[in-house]
């Protein structure tokens, strides 16, 4: 039956099943010092970024969005053909349309399914979180599929070293589903946008103007690193801050912190600024740089495979990024 015809009835959303992929392909800082005028030293300290995976090219978003379902069900020995609906989250579709999502739709034969992309940048994966957790809160759907996935290296300038030592590929999914028990998985949601500044941080293809000024066209990412690095280290925790207070919870209730992986730095001053502590923080910079809206789920499912993550504990998911915007949530984790 297709879960369309129950809405109105209000369930719990909670998280079954997660998996991950990254490409072959590794992408060193010894390889980025024979295209750029750069070393290994600088981008360590100034990013703490070794390695980052390259999607082949004949490899796009949703090969990546397909094998990270596919390890997923691996994993968890489960089937999706019951899924309702498929949420990506990418930057980087294969296409403006048709969408990364209809096309895992497409791969897996999931019929009655209803797809969309969103883009939220850095922040996609934890916004399309909250979406879902709408979703399946109205009673209107069952069973949503959640991907993060992104080939950032097909839209990085590797002529530019501000920004080409930052970029890398990879995917997460997460499985959420409705439950008529229990509290629900999705214990607070935080979002804020800071749209007038959005000229800090674009990829166009198309002539426009943000921000009063004309911007480049040529399909590839342009950053401001100084000004988004401040913005991230003083509005984001801000941010989080919030995101706790309205949760009526404090650090010492969150066992795991996962904020978007754009740079270590990044992350050891969101860490000073909110209480949270570097051993109860995970990121996924070291090895796969930043994947955009795929660095939390790749973080969290490093630790799931670990396992240091367990039943029961909760933990403080946040995204930000181009737009620029922020997406936040607070989940416990029941599997
Ligand atoms: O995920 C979405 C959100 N994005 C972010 O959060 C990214 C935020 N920004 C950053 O992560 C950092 O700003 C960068 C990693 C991009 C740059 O680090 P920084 O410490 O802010 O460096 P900077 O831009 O202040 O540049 C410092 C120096 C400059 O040289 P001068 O002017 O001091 O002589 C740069 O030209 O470092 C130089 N530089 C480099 N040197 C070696 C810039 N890039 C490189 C490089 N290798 N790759």
């Amino acid at each position: 039956m297709n879960a369309n015809v129950r809405s109105g009835v209000r369930s719990n959303a909670v998280i079954t099943a997660i998996g991950s992929y990254v490409p072959e392909r590794i992408l060193t800082n010894a390889d980025l010092e024979k295209l750029v005028d750069t070393n290994d030293e600088w981008i360590v300290q100034r990013t703490g970024i070794r390695e980052r995976h390259i999607a082949a090219e004949c490899q796009f978003t949703s090969h990546l969005g397909v094998a990270a379902v596919q390890n997923m069900i691996e994993r968890y020995n489960i089937s999706i053909t019951d899924v309702d609906y498929i949420i990506a989250a990418t930057s980087t579709p294969d296409a403006v349309f048709p969408s990364v999502a209809s096309q895992v739709q497409s791969h897996f034969g999931i019929e009655g399914c209803g797809t969309a992309d969103i883009q939220a940048a850095c922040a996609g994966f934890t916004a399309a979180i909250q979406l879902a957790n709408g979703l399946l809160l109205s009673g209107a759907y069952r069973k949503v599929l959640v991907i993060g996935a992104e080939t950032l290296s097909k839209i990085t300038d590797y002529t530019d070293r501000t920004t080409c030592i930052l970029f890398g590929d990879g995917a997460g999914a997460i499985l959420m589903e409705a439950s008529d028990e229990g509290q629900g998985d999705v214990l607070a949601v935080y979002s804020k946008t800071d749209g007038a500044r959005g000229h800090l941080l674009y990829r166009s293809s198309l002539s426009s103007i943000l921000g009063g000024e004309e911007i480049k066209t040529n399909g590839l990412i342009v950053q401001n690193g100084r000004e988004v690095y401040k913005w991230a280290v003083s509005q984001v925790a801000e941010s989080v801050n919030t995101l706790l207070e309205r949760s009526g919870l404090t650090t010492a209730d969150i066992d795991w912190f996962i904020p978007h992986s754009a740079n270590m730095r990044i992350i050891e001053a969101l860490c000073e600024r909110t209480g949270f502590t570097l051993d109860k923080t995970l990121s996924s910079i070291k090895w796969y740089g930043n994947t955009s809206a795929a660095s939390i789920p790749l973080a969290l499912d490093e630790a799931v495979k670990a396992g240091s993550v367990r039943n029961g504990q909760q933990m403080l998911l946040f995204g930000f990024g181009g737009g620029l915007t922020q997406a936040g949530v607070i989940i416990r984790w029941s599997l």
